[in-house]
């Protein structure tokens, strides 16, 4: 994630009238926002058919966060004066998900989804606030607060009328297209589905992030058309009018093009899915942790780890996870929500742990389930045990005290306590508390039947090697 978070106006002259080249850069990952933001409308009434999904295409996840959570937890940082999402596919499931992320945006309801600019045009009737608007849709997860700020910054210098977020795809299919004219001024968007060869060969694109004066959008679209290929009011249509009518605008170019990507398919889903990944890991790496292969190490958003932890290829850490200091995550390792690791600890190859607290320094180093789990300090659980919390009905806990050493391939049948300083034999089930200081042993006893091999085998290499170790067929 490397900061490079700048924009340029592409070619001389690209604004008309201004001409200034607009170019700045941020030394630092967090960026004042000096520009106040009048108003934010965030698009996200489409149904996503490209997904071919029952969930809205908003609601799917990607890194324990819904898609339109994260456009929304950047579009908040922004501190716009209104905030407006405009839902309408799926709106009883879309609308309390805004709600829960940003209580105070209201939803505009958009019943006919007659395209990009008639969200607008809804959105607009509901608003009486003059100013700027930045307008982007709720499908491109990427984007980051800090490059929406220089973005708004640099439409505020430039005094334009509209600015349009550009970036240069190295496969730009399917996104609308950036049509500068000599000098290097923007002059259209066009569609993919309305654009020449020609034009489809340009590989700079709309964002679909935007920020518009407010009464010359409200101008603009009202005269928009459905002369396009979809039959649709695109809002890309609104650059030409306000260009054609005079009015200033920009187009400028983001270089980190990632942050621009929109989903409209599970391969792009993919693709950013990977992205936040990548992100994620690198934050936590700055932050001093170990991550031996992050291309295989998929950590949500909300996991907390201090430094000098290591963790290990294949690991998936989902949820609210916490981490303590120099502990280690070994391979193949799955924490689910509500997993907090003290310091010291270790949670092995082959292990699942859900809704546990596991104490400092102790460990769970091979083959195990630890679920619904409290487990103590200084503990020890043996390779394969299982902490057996559901009974097809109801989950129910376990706790493990201090200091206790879990035998291997032991069934905790919750709710169950282990007590301080207690033991169980391996392979027990155990149904019953240990008091502290107690071995719980919970197994059949052992018995041996002497000969039963060169009895029942005779003549097996099994019996041969028995005889040779001085066995007879005799049972004693
Ligand atoms: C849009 C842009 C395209 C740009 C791309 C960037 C238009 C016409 N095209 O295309 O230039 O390159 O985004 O990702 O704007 N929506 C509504 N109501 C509607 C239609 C769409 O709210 O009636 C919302 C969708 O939920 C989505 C956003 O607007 O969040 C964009 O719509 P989508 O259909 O994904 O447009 P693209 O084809 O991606
Ligand atoms: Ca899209």
């Amino acid at each position: 994630m490397a900061s490079t978070w700048a924009f340029e106006a592409q070619g001389p002259g690209s604004i008309p009238g201004g001409g200034a080249t607009i170019s700045s850069k941020t030394t630092e990952p967090e960026v004042k926002v000096s520009t106040e933001l009048d108003v934010a409308i965030v698009l996200a009434a489409g149904e996503g058919t490209r997904m071919k999904s029952q969930t809205p295409k908003v609601l799917h996840p990607i890194a324990g966060k819904t898609i339109i959570e994260h456009v929304l937890d950047q579009v908040l940082v922004l501190n716009p004066k209104q905030l407006q999402v405009v839902v309408g596919h799926a709106r009883e499931l879309v609308e309390p998900e805004v709600k829960k992320i940003a209580p105070k945006s209201t939803t505009v309801f958009q019943s006919e989804r007659n395209g990009t600019g008639h969200a607008v045009q809804l959105a607009l009737a509901d608003l009486t606030a003059t100013g700027t608007v930045l307008i982007l849709a709720g499908d491109t997860p990427l984007l980051r607060h800090e490059t929406l700020a220089e973005f708004i910054s640099a439409h505020a210098k430039s005094k334009n009328l509209v600015s349009v977020l550009t970036a240069e795809l190295p496969d730009p299919t399917g996104y609308g297209r950036i049509v500068r004219d000599e000098s290097g001024a923007i002059v259209a968007i066009v569609e993919e589905r309305d654009a020449s060869d020609e034009i489809k060969n340009i590989d700079e694109i709309n964002t679909g992030v935007y920020l518009f004066d407010i009464a010359a959008l409200r101008d603009s679209v009202a005269k928009l058309k459905t002369d396009n290929a979809q039959g649709e009011l695109y809002l890309t249509d609104v650059i030409s009018d306000i260009r054609s009518g005079g009015g200033a605008a920009a187009a400028i170019l983001s270089y980190d093009y990632t942050e621009t990507l929109g989903i409209n398919d599970r391969s792009q889903l993919a693709e950013c899915i990977a992205i936040m990944r990548d992100r994620i890991n690198d934050l936590h790496m700055k932050a001093g942790v170990t991550i031996v292969d992050p291309t295989t190490t998929w950590i949500d958003s909300a996991v907390k780890i201090e430094k000098d932890v290591t963790i290990y290829p294949n690991t998936v850490i989902w949820g609210d996870c916490e981490i303590g200091t120099n502990s280690v995550i070994g391979p193949f390792a799955y924490l689910r929500p509500g997993t907090k690791l003290a310091a010291n600890t270790k949670v092995g190859a082959f292990v699942e742990v859900k809704n546990s607290t596991i104490g400092e320094g102790s460990k769970v180093p091979h083959l195990s389930y630890v679920g619904d789990a409290t487990i103590g300090s200084g503990s020890n659980i043996g390779a394969a045990t299982i902490f057996v919390n559901y009974d097809g009905v109801e989950k129910h806990r376990t706790e493990i005290g201090d200091e206790v050493r879990i035998g291997s391939d032991t069934m905790l049948v919750a709710p169950v306590r282990v007590g301080d300083g207690a033991y169980t034999a391996a392979g027990s089930v155990i149904t019953e508390d240990v008091p502290a200081g107690s071995i719980g042993v919970a197994r059949a006893k052992q018995r041996n039947i002497l000969g039963w091999v060169l009895r029942k085998r005779s003549g097996s290499k099994s019996a041969i090697a028995a005889a040779k170790a001085g066995a007879t067929t005799e049972s004693e």
